[in-house]
């Protein structure tokens, strides 16, 4: 039988809220050794979850939030977020990202998590309301279709997610779309070095585990560029497989789309129009 897209959006959507469930029912969340979840399938705990945060960011947090973190890096920490800034960030889970990044903006900026997952969003909801933030908003909905408007975000943040997603061009055109120009994207994701296959990958861990899907570097850099972003990097942070790293992507949407530093043509004015 094919695995068709839906059916493997359905398999990380049943699996993430499983793992929702074991911390709010207070068992042992994503860890418990299936391959049901993100870094579950690697002997390192230091590659994945609440190790990549530093002891002062675990102390800002709810203890259901820091177990239920199954990210791949620290986006908060790469991000520079500044007072008054409008957040997103992209499969937001628990949340941990989402109420450190709301501590940061401050009163005046917005963190929002968007995540489809109804039991990670319940979590996440609890976990913001007891860390005390008050600019923290959830969101219902696929990466692939942002629930927001044009140009409304100033920097966008994700942890361990965008390998998920069926739809990677899909994805990075609509971060493009909701971002301001010149906005951020600053990323903690899963990424194969060039030399790898999709097989190989594959051969390294599962699609729910954030292997298989991940993109090579050279896949990723190509696919900001084509979703018209500027200055993209991505640099390997630590090695979860023979080839497969935790890798922080940066980018800058364009602030000249149109031409890249050449004049914007106009429409020539009809006569007697405004
Ligand atoms: C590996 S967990 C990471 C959670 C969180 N970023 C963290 O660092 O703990 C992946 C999360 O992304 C969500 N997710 C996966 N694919 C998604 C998609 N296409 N659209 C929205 N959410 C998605 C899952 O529901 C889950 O909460």
């Amino acid at each position: 039988m094919t695995t068709t897209a839906d059916d493997l959006r359905e398999e990380v959507r049943r699996r993430y809220a499983e793992s929702a469930l074991a911390v709010t029912e207070g068992s042992a969340g994503c860890g418990c050794g299936s391959g049901a979840c993100c870094g579950e399938e690697h002997a390192d705990p230091a590659s994945f979850g609440e190790a990549l945060y530093d002891a002062e960011q675990r102390g800002e947090l709810p203890d259901a939030a820091v177990l239920a973190s199954l990210g791949c890096g620290n986006p908060v920490a790469v991000a520079e977020l500044r007072e008054g800034e409008t957040v997103l960030d992209l499969g937001s889970g628990g949340g941990i990202d989402v109420i450190l990044s709301a501590k940061r903006v401050g009163p005046t900026g917005t963190a929002y998590g968007l995540d489809m997952t109804d039991e990670m969003l319940a979590l996440a909801v609890q976990n913001a309301h007891d860390a005390g933030v008050t600019n923290a908003r959830f969101l219902k909905g696929v990466i692939e279709a942002i629930p927001l408007p044009a140009g409304s975000v100033d920097v966008v943040i994700s942890n361990c997610v965008i390998n998920l997603s069926t739809d990677k061009p899909g994805v990075l055109t609509e971060i493009a779309r909701v971002l301001k120009p010149g906005g951020r994207l600053g990323v903690s994701d899963i990424v194969a070095e060039d030399r790898l296959s999709s097989d190989e990958r594959a051969e390294r861990g599962s699609y729910v585990g954030c292997v298989a899907g991940a993109l090579s570097r050279g896949e990723y850099l190509a696919g900001l560029e084509a979703a018209g972003f500027e200055d993209a990097s991505v640099e390997f942070t630590h090695e979860v497989a023979d080839g497969m790293h935790g890798a922080i992507v940066r980018a800058v949407k364009t602030s000249d789309p149109a031409g890249k530093g050449l004049p914007v043509i106009q429409p020539a004015a009809k006569a007697g129009c405004c």
